[in-house]
C-alpha cells in the first residue's frame, strides 16, 4: 500500500542575524511532527528555508560593505549548522535566491497581472522600512508602525496592487465552512473580525525604492513585494511553474503551515487569496503557534535578553532542549523561557524519570542474568495495568499529536515512563533477587522493564531522537517500527545489554544557573555598549536655523483616551497657548509635567493625532527601546525664550 503523503513547512526565515531559541522553537516543532508522521507510516515532505529579498537586508550588506548574498550565505550556512546541532531532519531547503524560486514567482506574477488581478498604479503613504509596508494614518499606532512599532517614513511610489478586494467573500465563506483551517480557533475569529469583515484594502506588491528583490520581469525597475516572493515558496519548492512537478502533485495541498502568530495574517488572508487566484487548493491548516517570552517580556537584541540555542546545547544537550521546547511551551499560547525551570525539567523529567529507568533496568539485568535478558516465566496480574498502558500510549501520543499538541504527547508518554518506575517499587526485584526460586518472577519483571523501555524509546524519537538511539543502544532494542508497538512482546529474550553513560546526568543547578546568569550579564553589558547610531549628513548653521526651538511651560495635561502612548498638553509659548500631542503617557504622568518647562519645536507643521491637532513636538531624549525617556529640562527662563 503506498503511504499517505504529509506535507508541514515552517516560516522562511529572515537571514538578517543569527536565529534565536524563538526561530528554534517553530523548527523544532515541525521537527517533532514530520519525524512522529514518518515514524507512523507517512510519506513525509518537511520544508524550510531562508527568505532572503527586502530593503533591510540590503541595507545591512550595505553597512557591512558587502554584497548583500555574500552576507546572507553566511548567515544561511549558520542556520543550517544550527539545524544540525539541534537533529533537524527536514527534506528540503529553499532559498529563496535560488534561481528556480526568483522564475516560478516571476510567472507567478505575470499570470495574476495577466489575468487582472494585479494593476499599476501609484502609492502614497507612510512606509515602515522594517516590516516593508505601507499604512494610512488611521492604521499607526500612536503615530509608530502598528506590526513593529517603529517610526514610519512618507514615501510615494508607483506600484503594482492585487486586488485583495476581489476575494474577500470567497475567503471569509471558506474560513467560516472550514473550521479547521486557521488554528487554534480564536486566531481564527481575529483574522475575520480584525481583518476581514472590515473590509480588505489592495494590497501594494511591487517597490521600487530598493533593488534586493526579484525583479518584475515585463518591467524591470520595479521588484515584487518580500510577502509575495516568501509565501510563494511553499510551492516552488515542489517545482510550481518548473518542468517537474510531480512533488507538487504528490504533496500540495499542504498538510500543514506551522508558523508563529506574529505572521498569521500573512498566511490567512494574503497567501490563500494568492492560491484562489492561481486557482490552486489552499493548505488543509494554518497553525498559529504562540510567542516564546524571558523573564522580562520579548527578547530583543537591544535588551540583550536574546536566548542562543547553541550555548544551551552545548552545555546540556540537544535533547533537554528540545524536551523543554516541546513540553513545556503550551502549544498555540504563549510560553515562558526560563534557565531555572530548564534545569529543574531536565533534572527532573529526564535524568530522573527517564534516565534512571534506564539506568535501573539495564544494571538490574547485569546484576541478575548476567547482562542477557531474560525469557519472561511467571507472569501476575501486577503485570497488567503496565502493559495495558504500554499499548495504549501509542494511540494517545498519535491522537494528540494529530492536533499539533506535542506537550500533550509527552505528557502521555511521561505517564507510561512515571508508570514503568512504580512497577519498580511495587515488584522490588532486589528482594526478588536475593531468592532462587523467584528468579522465574524475576525473569518477567526485567523482561517488562525492558519492553516498556522499548515502548518508550520508539515513542520519544520523534521529540528527543538521539535519546532513542542511545536507550536503544543499551537496550539493544532492535524492534523500533511503529507497528512493533501494537504487542508487548518485541524486546528479544538472550540479547544482551549493554550499559552505557547515564543518558542525563544530573545537572547541578545552582552551579550551572550560575554560568548562564553570567553569560546573561555579558550579553547584556555588551548590547549596553553597542555600536553607536551613525551621525546624520552633515548640515549648515542656516539648516539649523531652519529649526525653532523655544522653552514652554506645560499649563495642562492629559491623557488621550484609547491611546496608551499619548499625553494632550497646553502649552504657553509666551503669550500664546498651544495644544500638543505627544508619545510620553508611558514615561510621565500628567501632573508631573504640570507647571514644568520643556523645549518645543515650535514651526513644526501641524498634524493631528488621534483625531487631535498638535502644533510641535516637545523634544525628549530616549533609549533606542523607548524603555527611558526624558524630556529635555531647559531650566528656569521664561516661557517663550529661543533655544540656540
Ligand atoms: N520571513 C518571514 C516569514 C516568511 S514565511 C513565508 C519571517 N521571518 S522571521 O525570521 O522574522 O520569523 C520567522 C518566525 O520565527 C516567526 O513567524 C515565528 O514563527 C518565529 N519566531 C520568531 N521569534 C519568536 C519567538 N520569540 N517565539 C516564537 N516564535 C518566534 O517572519
Amino acid at each position: 500500500m503506498s503511504k499517505k503523503p504529509f506535507y508541514i513547512t515552517t516560516p522562511i526565515y529572515y537571514p538578517s542575524a543569527n536565529l534565536h531559541i524563538g526561530n528554534t522553537y517553530t523548527t523544532v516543532a515541525a521537527d517533532a511532527i514530520a519525524r512522529f508522521k514518518r515514524l507512523t507510516g507517512h510519506d513525509v515532505m518537511f520544508l524550510t528555508g531562508t527568505d532572503e529579498h527586502g530593503q533591510k537586508l540590503q541595507r545591512i550588506a550595505e553597512e557591512k560593505g558587502v554584497q548583500p548574498i555574500e552576507y546572507i550565505d553566511e548567515i544561511v550556512a549558520g542556520i543550517k549548522s544550527l539545524w544540525t546541532l539541534m537533529d533537524i531532519k527536514y527534506d528540503k531547503f529553499i532559498r529563496t535566491t535560488e534561481d528556480y524560486h526568483k522564475k516560478a514567482v516571476q510567472k507567478i506574477f505575470k499570470q495574476l497581472y495577466d489575468q487582472g488581478d494585479i494593476y499599476k498604479s501609484s502609492y502614497e503613504g507612510l512606509y515602515c522600512t522594517p516590516c516593508e509596508s505601507f499604512w494610512t494614518e488611521t492604521q499607526l499606532v500612536d503615530g509608530k508602525c502598528p506590526d513593529c512599532g517603529r517610526p514610519v517614513e512618507k514615501a510615494k511610489e508607483e506600484a503594482y496592487f492585487f486586488k485583495m478586494s476581489n476575494y474577500a467573500d470567497r475567503l471569509i465563506e471558506y474560513i467560516e465552512t472550514h473550521p479547521e483551517f486557521i488554528q487554534p480557533e480564536s486566531r481564527k475569529n481575529e483574522m475575520l473580525n480584525n481583518f476581514l469583515r472590515p473590509g480588505l484594502q489592495d494590497l501594494c506588491i511591487s517597490r521600487t525604492s530598493f533593488t534586493w528583490g526579484i525583479p518584475v520581469e515585463f518591467d524591470p525597475g520595479h521588484v515584487i513585494y518580500v510577502w509575495i516572493d516568501a509565501l510563494s515558496n511553499y510551492i516552488t519548492a515542489l517545482g510550481y511553474n518548473s518542468e517537474n512537478t510531480e512533488l507538487l502533485e504528490k504533496y500540495w495541498p499542504a498538510d500543514v503551515h506551522l508558523i508563529g502568530k506574529d505572521i498569521l495574517r500573512f498566511h490567512t488572508i494574503y497567501w490563500p487569496i494568492m492560491l484562489m487566484a492561481l486557482n490552486m487548493p489552499l493548505p488543509k491548516q494554518v497553525f498559529g503557534h504562540g510567542w516564546l517570552l524571558v523573564d522580562g517580556g520579548k527578547m530583543s537584541k537591544s535588551k540583550g535578553n536574546v536566548v542562543d540555542p547553541v550555548i544551551l546545547v552545548n552545555k546540556f544537550g540537544v535533547d533537554a532542549v528540545r524536551y523543554y521546547l516541546l513540553h513545556e511551551i503550551p502549544f498555540g499560547a504563549d510560553g515562558l523561557f526560563n534557565n531555572e525551570i530548564f534545569i529543574k525539567k531536565t533534572n527532573s523529567d529526564l535524568a530522573n524519570d527517564l534516565g534512571n529507568l534506564l539506568s535501573r533496568t539495564v544494571t538490574m539485568i547485569e546484576k541478575y542474568f548476567d547482562g542477557v535478558i531474560p525469557e519472561p516465566q511467571v507472569k501476575e496480574s501486577l503485570d497488567e495495568e503496565l502493559i495495558s498502558l504500554a499499548l495504549n500510549t501509542p494511540k494517545l501520543a498519535e491522537e494528540a499529536l494529530d492536533k499539533f499538541n506535542a506537550p500533550a504527547a509527552l505528557d502521555h508518554i511521561w505517564t507510561l515512563i512515571r508508570r514503568t518506575n512504580k512497577y519498580i517499587d511495587e515488584t522490588t526485584p532486589w528482594v526478588l533477587g536475593k531468592d532462587e526460586e523467584q528468579k522465574p518472577r524475576l525473569a518477567t519483571v526485567l523482561y517488562n522493564l525492558a519492553e516498556s523501555l522499548r515502548i518508550v524509546s520508539v515513542l520519544v524519537s520523534p521529540f528527543l531522537p538521539s535519546t532513542s538511539e542511545k536507550i536503544n543502544a543499551q537496550i539493544n532494542a532492535t524492534n523500533i517500527t511503529w507497528d512493533s508497538l501494537k504487542e508487548f512482546n518485541g524486546t528479544v529474550f538472550g540479547t544482551k545489554v549493554c550499559k552505557g553513560e547515564a543518558i542525563f546526568p544530573r545537572i547541578d543547578v545552582e552551579a550551572k544557573l550560575a554560568e548562564l546568569d553570567k553569560i546573561a550579564e555579558e550579553a547584556k553589558k555588551a548590547a549596553a555598549v553597542k555600536e553607536m547610531e551613525p551621525i546624520k549628513e552633515e548640515i549648515t548653521i542656516e539648516d539649523f536655523d531652519k529649526i525653532d526651538l523655544r522653552v514652554v511651560k506645560v499649563l495642562e495635561c492629559e491623557p488621550i483616551k484609547k491611546a496608551k502612548k499619548l499625553l494632550k498638553l497646553k502649552v504657553d509659548l509666551g503669550g500664546e497657548v498651544r495644544q500638543v500631542v505627544s508619545g510620553i503617557a508611558q514615561h510621565y504622568k500628567p501632573e508631573e509635567l504640570v507647571g514644568k518647562n520643556v523645549v518645543l519645536v515650535a514651526n513644526l507643521k501641524p498634524v493631528k493625532l488621534r483625531g487631535e491637532l498638535s502644533q510641535g513636538m516637545i523634544l525628549c531624549a530616549s533609549t533606542d527601546d523607548d524603555s527611558k525617556l526624558f524630556a529635555v529640562n531647559p531650566g528656569d527662563v521664561p516661557a517663550g525664550s529661543i533655544v540656540k
